[in-house]
């Protein structure tokens, strides 16, 4: 039965009484080759349109792949393709998930835009290639939903925290909610420049988040708040210019995270993570950074 939870007085179990969840071993990156900016999607990108220094953007990427690499996280590639320039951005095509007997599945996502859809069959195609079962959403029910852009796992926990309002439907977390057999906190999202949930909010581990408050309804606040016993706020510069709240923490220690958010990499630091900073500006122009650049596997 779907379980999907989408105001606090609907809260019926606390996170502790959830069956954990491993952490993630592996996580799959897209070479950027094919990357620019060449349309606009999200307020980010107005104004980006050629902008991109495609050399600098594989330079970013591979340190970005270094760091994942170096804090002990096995990187499996793969390479985008022409006319797919968001192709590197590879959270968002797909919601990997793996179950209590081990068994690895992957649901398919229905981008939102069009020119993003032809992304979507070669990353099937890869996990087809690696074990996985796909599955996919009723494409007559479900106008979209854009795997872990919007779908957040709660640090070693069977449980979803999906965002909805600009890129995912609240409709799908009913039905992934049934899929999976886990519950499913809705989280509305009601600013257009954090267009996906993984722009305003960012699992650290099990008891701490990071968000940007005013990217949710008070609604949503509370949720977040109930559930987490730590909360750490990004500014409104750190969280829309630097995109401090796309950071990545796999391990519930380590935060890979764009450079220069210091007002949040203090608050991490203080919190007792350790803190790898790193330039996405190329990728920044595109509204994506560290959490958008890769699918995190087990
Ligand atoms: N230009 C891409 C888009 O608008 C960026 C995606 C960033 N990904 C993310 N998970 N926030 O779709």
């Amino acid at each position: 039965m779907a379980h999907v939870i989408a105001s606090a007085d609907q809260l019926d179990f606390s996170i502790t009484d959830l069956p954990s969840m491993p952490l993630p071993t592996e996580v799959l990156m897209v070479r950027p080759l094919h990357y620019t900016v060449d349309y606009v999607i999200n307020p980010h990108m107005a104004n980006q349109v050629g902008n991109v220094d495609t050399i600098e953007a594989q330079n970013e990427w591979d340190l970005v792949r270094a760091l994942f690499d170096q804090i002990g996280l096995n990187v499996r590639l793969l390479e985008d393709h022409d006319g797919l320039p968001d192709m590197v951005f590879c959270a968002n095509q797909s919601l990997p998930y793996i179950d209590q007997e081990g068994n690895r599945h992957a649901l398919m996502s229905i981008m939102h835009a069009d020119q993003r859809k032809r992304e979507v069959p070669y990353i099937e195609q890869w996990y087809r290639q690696n074990g996985y079962e796909a599955h996919f959403l009723d494409e007559t029910k479900i106008d979209d939903f854009e795997g872990c852009g919007d779908a957040i796992w709660h640090t070693g926990k069977r449980m979803l925290w999906g965002g909805y309002g600009y890129r995912s439907s609240l409709t799908a977390y009913e039905s992934i909610s049934e899929l999976f057999d886990i519950p499913v906190i809705a989280l509305e999202l009601v600013d257009e420049a954090f267009y996906h949930l993984d722009t305003c909010f960012c699992v650290l581990d099990e008891k701490t988040v990071l968000i940007y408050p005013d990217a949710f309804t008070d609604e949503g606040l509370k949720l977040i708040n109930t559930l987490f016993d730590k909360v750490i706020e990004a500014s409104q510069y750190e969280a829309e210019e630097l995109f401090a709240c796309n950071a990545c923490c796999p391990d519930g220690r380590n935060v890979i995270i764009q450079q220069g958010c210091t007002d949040v990499n203090k608050n991490l630091r203080d919190a007792g993570f350790s803190v790898h900073e790193v330039s996405t500006y190329e990728f920044l122009k595109s509204g994506g950074s560290v959490f958008c650049m890769k699918q995190m596997l087990w």
